[in-house]
């Protein structure tokens, strides 16, 4: 079998889809911007909706990528050979472009083309959807793949728990797929196995999803003006079937990572089950962590949304590091190998280094701490149980006040053979939730699919203040963070000391004066070379010199954005700041309201 590396997958993927006439489009950031549903962005599409709901996308209607994806759901299953909590995802998109033949025909030659994957098509099996109430039977994919010359006892119909995706959150694009699996040298389990099964006779590697229909609030599917294809290929699993590896962690994904572990502990991978476990947690946790923190819109661990995440990923690579008798300081040491060997691909991860490296060090210690002193609260707990159960206030307690993730607290009591009253620790943690006014309920509920007028002008009213910040406090001024309910504000940006309440004046002012001006918010697309030169601020996160959209507002704001605006500052009424404070170190926090507006 031939060997592939992951830079060479990356780079045949994009090129065969460019040859098809896609543009190639760089990762969106891991972190969602302004969709509240979602913490993570979990698959390609994803950054995409409002694309595929048909706002014309600056790039064209055929676009292709490798985007940085993040899914938590199963942090407590990695550690076995194959789930990850950050992974590749290759793509391909047509927004209301090309369909089913197309997306099949170039799905089959890629994979199975000699200049390309070259794959065996006895190795190939095919699944498309059987059907069901919503959507029929899709005979026209099944009919495409016999076209190709797949055989009938290789392509199965399944169910839409197999066959259909989406939408990403509640409602949105959604629809049938057709799934491509590799045929593995394990055999079938049964005469009755199919693709459905998690025997490991089957692995997927490549999904087209068909997004024809618009998932509403009410449960309904509505067709979507325009048809949409949205492929996924899961870039680490792919690496691992084609070079006949047994799991991820043998990839150049993750050899270097290993191999950095075991220096730092002095303990082989192989060397137990204990020790093969805790690497694969680390080496996986470590990833994920360093790219949720060297993203242009990273965050620092904190105890609510991704900054929980992150907190969680981060102390529970550092427990199993205490487990190998991992050096203090080991989490920015692996984080090294992770940025040198994502370089290329990811230039962010250099980028911002200096405050992925910072980040760790700071939470391993505090963590460190905290530990020693929760695992002796821990101890006291557990010999305090009386019926197998640690209670929920117990467990709230080594949560407020030593850091300690309800999942570590679960798992610890595990170790033991104990369970923790998981009910009555979140209806402590709601309790507090409500205190400190931080309830999931002020959440603004609604993605990208639905924005709202006030979520816009908020929105807008970000692009003012950030303007009004660098106006102020000068160009070290830069967007850490942005997160809109349907009440405020809140901005996080780069800068070494409080703002104080003069600067915070005269930065109202600044806002108010652009909103008094009443200036229209002019959208234009450019490349990134030219908005830069213009003087236009915001994420350059472009690296193949694609266009991008541009928001101006007379000469108060300049910025390359994707979301939703206002279409002139005076309907944002009146701005005022209600909070400033630190938010880690050298990012402080804004929080703002907007009144008067109706
Ligand atoms: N959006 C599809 C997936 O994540 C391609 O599998």
């Amino acid at each position: 079998m031939k060997t592939i590396t992951s830079a060479e997958l990356r780079e045949k993927f994009q090129a065969f889809m460019e040859s098809k006439g896609h543009h190639r489009i760089p990762s969106a950031s891991v972190i969602p911007e302004n969709d509240p549903t979602v913490l993570f962005t979990t698959a390609g599409m994803h950054p995409l909706v409002p694309y595929l709901m048909g706002t014309p996308h600056p790039a064209g209607t055929r676009l292709t990528d490798v985007q940085k994806c993040i899914r938590t759901g199963d942090i407590d299953d990695v550690g076995d050979p194959s789930h990850l909590t950050f992974f590749e995802m290759l793509g391909n998109w047509s927004l209301g472009d090309y369909f089913k033949k197309e997306a099949i025909s170039w799905s089959w030659e890629f994979l199975t083309s000699p200049e390309y994957l070259g794959l065996d098509k006895d190795r190939l099996a095919f699944t498309v959807f059987a059907g069901n109430e919503d959507c029929p039977r899709d005979e026209e994919s099944h009919a495409i793949w016999r076209s190709m010359g797949v055989a009938e006892d290789h392509l199965f119909y399944l169910p839409k728990e197999n066959n259909w995706w989406g939408p990403a959150g509640i409602t949105g694009p959604c629809g049938p797929d057709t799934e491509m699996f590799i045929i593995t040298d394990k055999p079938a389990c049964g005469p009755d196995c199919t693709p459905a099964c998690s025997c490991g006779h089957y692995l997927e590697i490549w999904n087209d999803v068909f997004m024809q229909y618009n998932k509403q609030k009410d449960g309904s599917f509505l067709p979507l003006a325009k048809k949409n294809v949205d492929t996924g290929m899961g870039l680490e699993r792919t690496i691992c079937v084609l070079n006949g590896k047994k799991t991820v962690y043998e990839t150049d994904a993750f050899t270097g990572i290993l191999s950095r572990i075991a220096a730092l502990c002095g303990h082989s991978y192989e060397e137990s089950e204990e020790t093969t476990r805790a690497f694969r947690i680390i080496a996986d946790h470590m990833r994920t962590s360093t790219f949720i923190l060297g993203d242009d819109r990273g965050v620092s661990p904190s105890n609510t949304d991704q900054g929980y995440i992150l907190r969680r990923l981060i102390r529970r690579a550092v427990r199993y590091g205490m487990q190998l008798g991992m050096p203090e300081g080991f989490t920015a040491e692996i984080a090294k190998v992770i940025i040198e060997q994502y370089r290329e691909a990811y230039p962010e991860l250099s980028r911002n280094s200096a405050f992925v490296l910072e980040q760790l060090q700071l939470e391993e210690s505090r963590f460190a701490k905290t530990l020693r002193q929760g695992n002796k609260e821990f101890d006291k707990v557990a010999s305090r149980v009386q019926n197998g159960v640690i209670d929920g206030l117990s467990a709230f307690h080594l949560y407020d006040t030593f850091g300690f993730p309800i999942e570590m607290t679960v798992e610890l009591a595990r170790e033991r053979g104990l369970s923790v009253d998981t009910a009555a620790f979140e209806e402590n943690f709601k309790k507090h939730q409500e205190l400190s006014h931080q309830g999931a309920d002020q959440k603004f509920k609604g993605g990208l699919a639905d924005q709202t007028v006030e979520t816009a002008r908020l929105h807008t009213a970000t692009h003012l203040l950030h303007a009004a910040l660098r106006k102020v406090l000068g160009d070290e001024v830069a967007q850490k963070g942005s997160n809109i309910t349907a009440e405020r504000l809140r901005f996080d940006f780069s800068f070494g000391r409080k703002v104080t309440k003069e600067e915070l004046a005269q930065v109202e002012a600044l806002v108010n004066e652009a909103i008094q001006a009443d200036v229209p918010v002019v959208c234009e697309e450019m490349t990134v070379p030219e908005a830069k030169s213009k003087g236009a601020i915001g994420l350059f996160e472009s690296k193949y010199g694609e266009r991008v959209r541009t928001y101006k507002m007379g000469d108060y704001s300049f910025e390359i954005c994707g979301g939703p605006h206002a279409e002139h500052t005076g309907e944002l009424g009146s701005f005022k700041i209600i909070k400033e404070e630190s938010s880690s170190a050298g990012v402080r926090r804004i929080k703002a309201v907007i009144t008067g507006n109706n």
